[in-house]
């Protein structure tokens, strides 16, 4: 089986002032479909930055992204933006919902942007799988973190992405809400087969996936691959 996502002697720099910051310095890894990986390692090491770079959300400085075999360098900017919202969804701590949309607008919007037009029928398994058929008409400012973040997620799959990227996806949540939200996840893994990449520093929430990677200082020190 091919990778869905492989990444190749990656490096991203940052270049603050007079100072480099090298945050990726090679990372090698391979995500194969159906897998549910956890990137763990300490504050600084890169984590946010390498789930930025293999989602086209930011460029690599040096090496290359594949993702469902296409290589994201050789995309360009307009490219890498059709990618992206065909092929990735992507979770955040903060749930970034827009706060003038309902529940369902905010879902639907992103049905929209793809593309395809709003799927009534999607929608419904979505949102139902979601536990948030009674929660639709309500702005995110009426939701609580838990129901915010389960509409993120809703809106993260709802056009069947190749990978779902999280970023400490419970970093905002308290332990119920973390328990459901990682559940739910982790039954997305098994009954649809989604890809799911998430970072967390929590090794409870790690253990959700079925492999661990860890960083640190810029590289994967552990579970690069599955093989
Ligand atoms: N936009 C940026 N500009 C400059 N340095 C950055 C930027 N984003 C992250 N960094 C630096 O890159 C390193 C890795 O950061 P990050 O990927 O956010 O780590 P993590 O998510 O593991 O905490 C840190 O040293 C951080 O300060
Ligand atoms: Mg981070």
């Amino acid at each position: 089986m091919e990778p869905i996502l492989k990444t190749e002697n990656l490096w991203k720099i940052y270049r603050a002032g007079r100072l480099d910051v090298a945050a990726l310095r090679g990372v090698n890894v391979d995500v194969y479909p159906g897998e549910f990986v956890s990137v763990m390692g300490p504050s600084g090491c890169g984590k946010s930055t390498l789930l930025h770079v293999i989602g086209g959300l930011s460029q690599a400085s040096r090496g290359r992204v594949l993702l469902d075999g296409n290589d994201l360098a050789a995309l360009g900017d307009a490219g890498r933006t059709l990618l992206r919202r065909h092929k990735v969804g992507f979770v955040f701590q903060r749930f970034n919902l827009l706060p003038t949309l309902n529940a369902k607008g905010n879902i639907a919007l992103a049905q929209h942007i793809h593309g395809d037009g709003f799927d009534p029928h999607r929608f419904d398994v979505v949102t139902r799988m979601l536990g948030l058929t009674d929660r639709l008409d309500h702005r995110p400012s009426e939701l609580s973190g838990g129901e915010q973040q389960r509409v993120a997620i809703a809106r993260a799959i709802i056009n069947e992405p190749k990978i779902v990227l999280a970023d400490e996806p419970t970093g905002n949540l308290d332990t119920k809400n973390s328990e459901n939200v990682l559940g739910l996840l982790r039954q997305l893994n098994k009954d649809l087969g989604q890809t799911i990449v998430m970072i967390t520093h929590n090794p409870e929430a790690a253990a959700y996936g079925n492999r661990v990677l860890h960083m640190r200082d810029g590289l994967v020190v552990d579970g690069a691959s599955a093989n």
